[in-house]
């Protein structure tokens, strides 16, 4: 309180002391004369200067507009005149530009200086800009805003991960166990066994569990499998009881193919399950034929069935559609756009063909040292080299 009232006893503060006080301060203060021609600046204090780069015979009788450079269609300006024609004070975040060039966040805080000491309202003598760089604090903002999207996007690919693996692995076991309680109970029918009931309910156990799986697949991962848009576990269970194993032919061909990177080998893995599992699920095929084999450092890996056919519109060369086109992800089915994903991770391109006489043909091809040479590096549709 004695300081107060030091302060206010003291014989008031010399225009020079002022002057040299606002000199000192590290932010940037104008001052402009709205009764002349244009509103010029009439006093600058020395950081303005310095850090814009202008000296103060370059600014002097001058609009503060120059700092705005060809940056004249800022939002912010239309605020800062209004507020300048209401005479009333304002905040506002301009870009402007130093003198060599280089452009700054500028906090601006604008106040009518009135004619009257001490007055709120009344004629106004000039204009003050208080004005600071805020570049380095946006950056921080914008820093701490890309951080928070690169852990959503993070968590998504997890989720998304996640979902795939769900899919194909526990979904792909379930399936299977599935397809050989049907099979069984078709024994147990033949052998007109008193535990055929048993088993059916088993094999209803196994089909809600493989819907439950398939629908956490797709919660995690946002694509909806079937092209109807509904989902393969909401199909009727008729329909894929009709895909029985009974009889079906499964062959495979090729030889013992290396692999450095493990990577490769489980996406490849994973890519083959999942087309022989659809073969097995939708074409009802009689045989399906896997071939595996390095052919001059690239490897081949073919699923191919003699079933119904993929449907044309699933059909196709197809790079990875972007994950961000939910819409087209949702048309493509999970199954089908997780094999086009693991083959675009490791630098594989995947075919899928319909055949003219029916059937259905999966192809895989990786080139030599595919993944090593896109490590890091996505590609998606159309940004290909
Ligand atoms: N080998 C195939 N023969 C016939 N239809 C197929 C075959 N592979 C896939 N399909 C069709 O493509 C759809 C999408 O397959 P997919 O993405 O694997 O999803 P899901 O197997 O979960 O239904 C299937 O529902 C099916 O209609
Ligand atoms: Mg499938």
């Amino acid at each position: 309180m004695d300081r107060l009232s030091d302060s206010n006893t003291n014989p008031r503060l010399s225009a020079e002391v002022l002057e040299r006080a606002l000199h000192a301060t590290d932010i940037m203060v104008v001052l402009t004369d709205p009764h002349l021609e244009d509103n010029p600046i009439i006093w600058v204090n020395d950081y303005f200067c310095q850090f814009t780069g202008y000296s103060r015979e370059e600014v002097l009788g001058r609009n503060c507009r120059f700092l705005q450079g060809d940056d004249r269609d800022q939002p912010a300006l239309r605020r800062l005149r209004r507020a300048i024609e209401a005479g009333e004070s304002v905040n506002v975040q301009l870009r402007n530009y130093r003198k060599d060039g280089v452009p700054f966040d500028n906090d601006l805080y604008v106040s009518p200086v009135r004619e009257e000491p001490g007055a709120l309202d009344g004629p106004i003598r000039y204009f003050i800009g208080v004005q600071n760089d805020s570049t380095a604090r946006l950056r921080a903002e914008e820093e701490v805003a890309e951080r928070t999207r690169e852990v959503h996007e993070t968590a998504e690919n997890e989720r998304e991960r996640f979902g795939m693996d769900l899919h194909d692995g526990l979904g792909q076991e379930l399936a299977g166990v599935g397809l050989m309680l049907q099979s069984l109970i078709g024994h147990l029918e033949d052998e007109a066994s008193g535990s055929t009931g048993l088993a059916a309910r088993v094999l209803e156990l196994v089909e809600d569990a493989l819907g439950s799986a398939r629908d956490m697949a797709r919660g995690l991962n946002p694509v909806d499998a079937s092209p109807d848009g509904r989902g393969a576990a909401r199909r009727p269970r008729g329909e894929r009881g009709a895909a029985g194993p009974c009889g079906r032919a499964m062959r495979g061909r090729g030889e013992a193919v290396a692999f450095e990177d493990r990577r490769e080998a489980r996406h490849l893995y994973r890519i083959a399950q999942e087309a022989i599992s659809n073969a097995v699920e939708h074409a009802g095929a009689s045989r399906v034929l896997v071939t595996l084999h390095r052919t001059g450092g690239s490897v081949h890996l073919e699923v191919r069935d003699d079933g119904v056919g993929v449907p044309e519109e699933l059909a196709g060369e197809g790079d990875l559609v972007p994950v961000q086109d939910r819409a087209e992800l949702a048309r493509r089915g999970m199954g089908l756009y997780g094999m086009r994903y693991r083959a675009d991770l490791i630098g594989a391109s995947l075919t899928i063909r319909r055949e003219a006489n029916g059937g259905t043909v999966v192809r895989c091809v990786l080139p030599d040292g595919a993944a090593g040479g896109r490590a890091g590096h996505r590609t998606r549709s159309g940004e290909r080299e």
